[in-house]
């Protein structure tokens, strides 16, 4: 079955179009990253997804059933952008709390050990650094053990090692066959992260595949370098490559993987100069396949 179905789903707001014809659906047991640039239409979506806001147009199915229902049943776990902790509680009485509003939650113990909450337990929620706090947000989200979590930018406020043990978590959490669906503006985050990337900009889906398949698309990033008046030949073979532009002596090459792209460039024993790397300037990416669309 489905966790999730849109059918020519579409909200505007006034004039603002921020969902145009969303046709989706999503196995139950995968991963799923929703990637776009800001404006996209992810909140909106993963607002409608939850019962949140009301289409203007289509059909939304969640396991089969409606929006409120799913949720209501407690189906479904959200961690949204901008969630706030009730003042004055310990994060165990926070957890604790919302975990008995739910017909069939996880344990205690565990929800604690999986957010990485376990140290943390007697702290005050609402004094926690923004990684801390979003590991909260995290085990409110999956307190009721919800066959579907949703997680809007979850990372946003967190450091480098905050977000890597959080994905871990996520991952543990999937691992259980869960279906989960999180938003983020990082290609990164949807690569290492998700089974499948869907892209989404201006509202509509403008790719939809494998992590593999949508950085060969989008590419992740630019090697630039002054090649002179060396021959160009072969650039185009190395391994990432996936377009080669030359511009008077510097040659810039649009690449999957800067690293391996990197290695094989200083292994072809060109002199290579000025080498610039750069991670793929996303908006820019995302408009262009916008407009291929
Ligand atoms: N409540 C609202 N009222 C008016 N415009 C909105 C509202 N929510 C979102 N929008 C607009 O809809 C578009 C999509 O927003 P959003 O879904 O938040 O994108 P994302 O989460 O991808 O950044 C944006 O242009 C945004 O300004
Ligand atoms: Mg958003």
């Amino acid at each position: 079955m489905n966790a999730i179905a849109f059918t020519g789903v579409s909200k505007s707001y006034g004039p603002v179009r921020a969902v145009e014809g969303l046709d989706l659906t999503i196995d139950a047991g995968s991963t799923v990253a929703l990637l776009g640039p800001n404006g996209a239409g992810k909140s909106t979506s993963i607002g409608m997804l939850l019962g949140l806001v009301r289409p203007s147009a289509g059909e939304i199915r969640v396991f089969g059933d409606s929006p409120d229902t799913a949720v209501k049943q407690g189906r479904v776990g959200a961690m949204l952008q901008d969630g706030t902790l009730v003042p004055g509680l310990t994060v165990r009485e926070v957890v604790s709390f919302i975990r008995g509003l739910y017909p069939d939650p996880m344990p205690l113990e565990e929800i604690l050990a999986l957010a990485g909450l376990t140290d943390l337990a007697g702290r005050r929620a609402d004094r926690l650094s923004g990684g801390q706090a979003q590991r909260v947000r995290f085990a409110i989200a999956i307190a009721g053990a919800p066959r579907l979590l949703v997680l809007d930018e979850p990372t946003a406020a967190m450091d480098v090692e905050s977000r890597r043990s959080f994905w871990g978590s996520m991952r543990e959490y999937a691992a259980t066959g869960r279906t989960i669906l999180f938003a983020t503006h990082y290609l990164e985050e949807a690569d290492e992260n998700a089974d499948r990337v869907i892209v989404v900009a201006r509202g509509r889906v403008v790719a939809d595949g494998t992590p593999n398949e949508i950085k060969a698309a989008v590419g992740t990033g630019t090697v630039r370098f002054t090649i002179g008046d060396q021959p160009t030949a072969g650039l185009d073979a190395l391994p990432g490559v996936t377009g080669v532009e030359i511009r008077g002596s510097v040659a810039q090459l649009r690449t999957t993987s800067p690293d391996a792209t990197v290695q094989a460039l200083y292994a072809t024993g060109l002199r290579v100069t000025d080498l610039e790397v750069r991670g793929a300037d996303l908006e820019e990416a995302f408009l262009s396949l916008t407009h291929d669309n």
